[in-house]
This record gives structure tokens, sequence and C-alpha cells, in this order.
């Protein structure tokens, strides 16, 4: 069996399965780094805790931003990591395919790729986003006949219209659901003067804010919640109850761009292609998929059925590992043409 893995390097989540679909890590996109010498220290779960134990010494990083590598060095320690993690020994040299947006440039692509291989990876192939996403959704992409994916993710939304086994449009925007705990956070705050901790504005959203919570403004099922922080005029202790009507904007907030950018593929797609899709309906993916309303309001805006992935954030991770059966034949990483 080869130790070819796929990779991918989430704003918010790593994760990594090999050529039989396994999952072999799942861990958060953050680094400890000691403040000084930057070196890292942590990463994935252990790195909250070790900052916290070791106040000030010790900062939390994110080397991946809107899915792009913010800090190569970081990057590459943290590849280091990864692929320890996710069972490889330093011998082992494995081959990687990693996903990469749709927008990804040359110079981004080959800064991973330089990431990866100095990381132990004997070689390095891409796959788009949005194609990882249609094969982990299960789809013939080879075939002629058009099929679409919309993957939120936590800091960027890929949207790729395929066929015959490539993107014919794509987009790559820079809004996930991250965005959408920044906006509850911002909320709190104009509105209750709550001050909250970015992990308790996470817990709302998901709380509130998440599918199979109900959409009306004041059901009584709606789960309203109570939401502890301080109060913004005298840092006091405070809490307030919030409920789905006041999340609901911040959603709409990453819905809106969302869904012109999927019209904007659908329209700039070949008619053939447009009309396959009616059938065919969209495929929905990643984390920020499962926030309230947001398939409902694809379906609406783009008149497609949707099509909710059944693990929507490792959709990616487990499309790509199935593309690894035909590395020998994937184009050479850093050469691929980057695409709109
Ligand atoms: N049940 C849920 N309800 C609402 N939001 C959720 C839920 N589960 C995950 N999320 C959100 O989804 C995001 C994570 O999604 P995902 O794992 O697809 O992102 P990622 O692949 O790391 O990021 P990206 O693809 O943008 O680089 C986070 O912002 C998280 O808060
Ligand atoms: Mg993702």
């Amino acid at each position: 069996m080869s130790n070819d893995l796929a990779l991918d390097l989430g704003s918010a989540t790593t994760r990594v399965a090999d050529a039989r679909g396994a999952l072999l890590l799942e861990e958060p996109t953050v680094v400890a780094v000691d403040a000084d010498s930057r070196r890292l220290l942590a990463f994935g779960r252990g790195a909250p805790a070790l900052a916290s134990a070791t106040a000030g010494r010790v900062r939390l990083e994110r080397p991946v931003r809107h899915g792009q590598l913010v800090d190569i060095a970081l990057a590459e320690e943290l590849l280091v990591e990864v692929l320890r993690a996710a069972g490889v020994s330093r011998l082992a040299h494995p081959r990687v395919l990693a996903c990469v947006q749709a927008s990804a440039t040359h110079v981004q692509r080959r800064a991973l790729d330089r990431a990866l291989r100095r990381a132990g990876a004997r070689q390095v192939r891409f796959v788009e986003h949005p194609v990882a996403c249609a094969l982990g959704a299960g789809l013939a992409i080879e075939e002629p006949t058009g099929s679409m994916v919309v993957d939120v993710g936590a800091g960027t939304t890929e949207i790729g219209v395929l066929a015959l086994g490539g993107l014919v449009t794509s987009a790559s925007l820079s809004v996930g659901a991250d965005d959408v705990d920044d906006a509850v956070r911002l909320m709190l705050s104009r509105r209750y003067d709550l001050v909250v901790d970015p992990g308790v504005a996470t817990e709302v959203v998901r709380r509130t804010g998440a599918d199979g919570a109900p959409p009306a403004d004041d059901g009584t099922d709606a789960p309203h919640l109570e939401v502890t922080g301080r109060r913004g005029a005298d840092g006091a202790p405070y809490a307030v109850v919030v409920s789905p009507a006041d999340i609901r904007p911040s959603i709409d907030g990453l819905v809106a761009p969302v869904v012109a950018a999927a019209v904007d593929c659908i329209s700039s797609a070949p008619p053939d292609l447009a009309n396959d899709l009616l059938g065919a309906g969209l495929h929905l993916s990643g984390g920020g998929s499962l926030l309230a309303g947001v398939a409902q309001r694809i379906a609406s805006a783009t008149g497609l059925p949707v099509h909710a992935a059944r693990e929507p954030s490792r959709t990616a991770v487990l499309g790509a590992a199935r593309c690894l059966a035909t590395f020998d034949v994937l184009g050479a990483s850093v050469t691929a043409a980057p695409r709109r």
C-alpha cells in the first residue's frame, strides 16, 4: 500500500486522509509559538491549552487565513507536525495531494509546494477545491454533463461548475462561517453592550444559528440562548438572551455574496451545462453549509435542487483522497494553470 496522502489545509481545520479514504488527522489549523523565537511549540487541539497555561510567553497563531498561507515558515513547521501526527515517519517521504483554492495563483501553489516538500513530502500535486468537493460528493465529474458544488468553509467559499473532469466556471470568495461568528460578536456588543470572547460567539452561532434551529422569529420552540460576558459600559459580568432572529442578519451577510457568486457562475456557464444543473442540482458542503437557511437561500436564488453533504467539512479531503488513485497522471503541481 502506498503512503500517498490527501491534505486539506483549511482556514479552521486541517485534515489528512489516505488513499482508502480513512481520515488520519483532523485538527484545528492553529499553532502555539514561542513569543520570542517564534518556534512552534504545539499545534491543533493542544495549542490553546499551552497558550493559556503560559500567559504571554506563548502566542496562538493561524497560519492559514481565507484559505491562503499567510506565514510560510510557520506553515512549514505546522506541516511537519501534521505529517507526523498523520502517522508518517520522517523517512517515509509521502506523496501529497493538496487541495487548493480554484483561484490559487502560481505563487501560492509554489509556496505550498515548497512548504510541503520541506516538511518531508517527496512529490506534491494539487487538486482544486471544487473538484475535490465534487469527488467527495460522489459525482461522476468526468462525464460531459455539468455539475455544481458550493463549499462554504470557515474563511473561504469555493464555487465551481464542472464537466469533463474539470472546472468550467469557478469562484473563490474570501468569506466563510468565521465571518458570521465575527458579525455576531459585533452584534452582541452593539445591540446588547455585551462583550464576549470569540469562542463564545462561535458557540452562540452553533447553538442558535445552525440548521435544525427553527427559523421562527419568536416561536416558543426557538432555541433562545443565555449568553454571558461583560457589560461594555463598566466591565461587570452581564448576560443577555439571544434568539435565532438576532443571528439571522449575520448569516445573511455571508449568504448574500455566496448566492450572488453562485448565480454568476451558473450564468457564465454554457447554456447546455446550466441546463444540466436543473436536473443534477447543486452539491453543498463545508462547515458553513450547516448554518440555518444557507441551503434554502441558495436553492431559492439559483432555482436548483440543493443536495447537502453527509460530512460537509470532510467532503474536500475525502474527495482528494479518491483522487489519489490518479496521482501519477495528475499534472505537475506548480505548473497547473491558475483559474479565476
Ligand atoms: N454545526 C455547525 N453550525 C454552524 N457552523 C458550523 C457548524 N460546524 C462547523 N461550522 C463552522 O464551519 C466552519 C468550518 O468549516 P470547514 O471545516 O469546512 O472550514 P475549513 O475547511 O477549515 O475552512 P476553509 O475551507 O474556509 O479554508 C467554522 O467556521 C465553523 O464554525
Ligand atoms: Mg475547507
